[in-house]
């Protein structure tokens, strides 16, 4: 995507691989709006602390990441001896699949690769996990152009939109979901708005989604979590679009930031539809509850406390909530079905329930379930 800077643009991706030194290279999300910085990424340990720390986020992002991550990984492994090199591949797997919990990507990233590397010597595997990484991220920028495609008819002339979190293209390594139907309408010269729900603790909402929307001259207003319903309740929002971290293939709950669920409901009280985009990637085959979705809580400081940037332009942390008392932070919730309009994906909209009817076209392979 188009960033720009002292008036020069650039195009950038939200993760990239530098083959020559074996690195990830990541834009720093931690930095935004105020800051715009690329860091590198030494080792698949760090790659793995920078999706933990939230250096990287979003669930196509952190799926490419994890990718990149596990071919850089198989990378410092010396030696032709498969069990030894399995061995390590799994612990490299691992690592990356601890970093975060909830989105499924980068699971699915990693499980796709390594059936794909299975029965090769080990220095096929090494080539072939650093091909199959690249794969992941070009089909991820594909997917979400789809998704644009087949959203944008959504947006009518004059819309105004409500989006939750960051489900743009920093929360990919391109384009992004939610916001794919609305760049495609900006293409199209459709004029709307966006509202950006601020998306408290970490505010990617107000930080990001926000940063992106001007990037592109799309008109938008950040508004406070609690907002929305005032606006909808005042005909002031036509439709609702968000991202996913994990849908489920076989109930078409949606798992996504924490007050989704919130505007689903909210959404639904006032007739106005409510979308979900997801690339294939984002889909999960096996669970059969949104009760078995392990919900990340993150640490209770996000919520005591919050990050910004003084006038100076120094980053800092204040205290916002009263020192004694304690916190809690979920940090995704899950929305249930009957609450979503429709489900974007790269190859149309389905509603929720029909997912596991059309898996063939949703790109179900049953032999993924059963790998590691
Ligand atoms: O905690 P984050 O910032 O990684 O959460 C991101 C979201 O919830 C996005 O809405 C989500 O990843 C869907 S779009 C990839």
């Amino acid at each position: 995507m188009k960033v720009t800077r002292n008036g020069q643009s650039k195009n950038y991706r939200t993760v990239s691989f530098d083959k020559t030194n074996n690195k990830v290279r990541l834009i720093e999300q931690r930095l935004l709006p105020h800051q715009f910085k690329i860091i590198s990424t030494k080792n698949y340990v760090e790659t793995s602390q920078a999706i933990k720390d939230m250096i990287v986020r979003g669930a196509g992002a952190i799926g490419a990441t994890a990718a990149y991550g596990l071919a850089q990984g198989a990378q410092i492994f010396q030696g032709n001896g498969i069990k030894t090199f399995e061995k390590h591949i799994a612990k490299v797997y691992q690592t990356l699949a601890n970093a975060r919990p909830t989105a499924i990507d980068p699971i699915n990233a990693m499980q796709t690769m390594l059936a794909k590397m299975a029965g090769q010597t080990v220095e096929n595997q090494k080539s072939m996990a650093l091909t199959l990484a690249e794969q992941f991220a070009n089909d991820d920028v594909a997917y979400c152009q789809k998704i644009g495609y087949f959203g944008e008819p959504l947006i009518q002339n004059g819309a105004q939109i409500l989006t939750h979190c960051n489900a743009g293209w920093l929360a990919f390594v391109d384009y992004g979901s939610a916001t794919a139907p609305m760049y495609s309408a900006k293409a199209r010269n459709k004029k709307f708005h966006v509202f950006c729900d601020e998306t408290r603790p970490r505010s990617q909402g107000a930080a990001l989604t926000a940063w992106e929307l001007a990037q592109e001259s799309i008109s938008h207003d950040i508004i406070v979590d609690n907002a929305s319903g005032h606006l909808m309740q005042r005909g002031e929002i036509d439709l609702v679009i968000v991202g996913s971290d994990r849908t489920l293939g076989r109930t078409g709950e949606v798992t996504n930031k924490i007050g989704t669920y919130t505007k689903a409901v909210l959404a639904k009280q006032h007739n106005i539809p409510f979308y979900v985009t997801i690339p294939l990637s984002t889909i999960d085959w096996k669970l059969k509850s949104g009760l078995e979705i392990p919900i990340e809580e993150r640490s209770p400081q996000e919520v005591l406390r919050a990050w910004g940037a003084a006038d100076s332009g120094r980053r800092q942390s204040v205290s916002i909530a009263n020192p004694s008392s304690t916190a809690r932070n979920p940090s995704f919730d899950v929305t249930p079905p009957e609450l979503i309009t429709g489900i974007i994906t790269p190859v149309g909209i389905f509603k929720p329930k029909e997912l596991w009817k059309n898996r063939a076209k949703l790109g179900f392979n049953n032999k993924k379930l059963n790998h590691l």
